[in-house]
């Protein structure tokens, strides 16, 4: 069984001062949080589609939903305070309310990648019942350069280097496992899902997203979403 999960639980603080967190905000004539939800709806091989946003938002975004989506798979449930948190309040709603087999998987994206396609949905399921966990990327177009306190300490080949997008999918009773293993110091600063599984020594398998499957994640993200979705810019 396939599940796919919505990350709507952040607060969006990159995103300045705004009346609501990015991913309610109107984009086009709907907000940005629904035209996500709208393409996963297209897929029919998931189960249950959960939308997971923070607490304070929980009636806000079950109004929207009841408003704009009618499909009976989408449920909304609250967020955690970290990334990470959401995604494993997700993963316990499935298995309270479903149940877990060995197969089961969850395919997981951000709210506010609102130009996912269905090519990228389609080979993150494919590639999640072979793999543990797969997480969709881009080949890096600039070259990446590590460093601290303004020295560079490594510049990786950058045939090697990647950008990492979402969805991220995994099995999710190995995804349970590699969390649990987890110490608190570990989840504390662990901003990427797929690096769980690669701590647990999982192989974490890569699919190609597209440079248009952007994070709006700034106000001049917002800005280049809004001239695609008003078809300035065409993708
Ligand atoms: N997210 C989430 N739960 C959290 C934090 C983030 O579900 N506790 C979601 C966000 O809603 C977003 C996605 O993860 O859809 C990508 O994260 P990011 O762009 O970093 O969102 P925010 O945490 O909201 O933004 P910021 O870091 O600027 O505060």
């Amino acid at each position: 069984t396939i599940y796919a999960q919505i990350l709507a639980g952040g607060k969006g603080t990159r995103m300045g001062n705004t009346a609501m967190p990015k991913q309610f905000l109107p984009l086009g004539n709907k907000p940005i949080l629904i035209q996500t939800v709208e393409k996963f709806t297209l897929e029919d091989r998931f189960k249950a589609i959960l939308v997971v946003c923070p607490a304070d938002w929980l009636t806000h975004t079950k109004d929207l939903i009841r408003k704009y989506v009618t499909d009976p798979r989408v449920v909304v449930i609250t967020g955690g305070s970290e990334r990470n948190d959401t995604l494993m309040n997700g993963i316990a709603y499935i298995e309270k309310t479903f149940g877990l087999k060995d197969e089961d998987a969850v395919v997981t994206h951000d709210a506010v990648r609102l130009f996912i396609t269905k090519r990228i949905i389609d080979d993150n399921i494919t590639a999640v019942q072979k793999y543990a966990a797969v997480d969709t990327v881009v080949p890096a177009i600039d070259t990446i350069v590590r460093g601290k306190d303004n020295a560079i300490e490594e510049i990786p080949i950058r045939e090697y280097m990647y950008q990492g997008q979402t969805p991220q999918s995994f099995n999710i009773k190995k995804l349970k496992a590699a969390f649990g293993q987890l110490t608190e110091a570990q989840k504390a600063i662990l901003s990427d899902s797929c690096k769980i599984c690669l701590l647990a020594g999982e192989e974490v398998h890569m699919v190609r997203g597209e440079v248009s499957n952007i994070k709006i994640t700034t106000p001049y993200d917002l800005k280049i979403a809004r001239a695609i979705v008003e078809k300035r810019v065409t993708i």
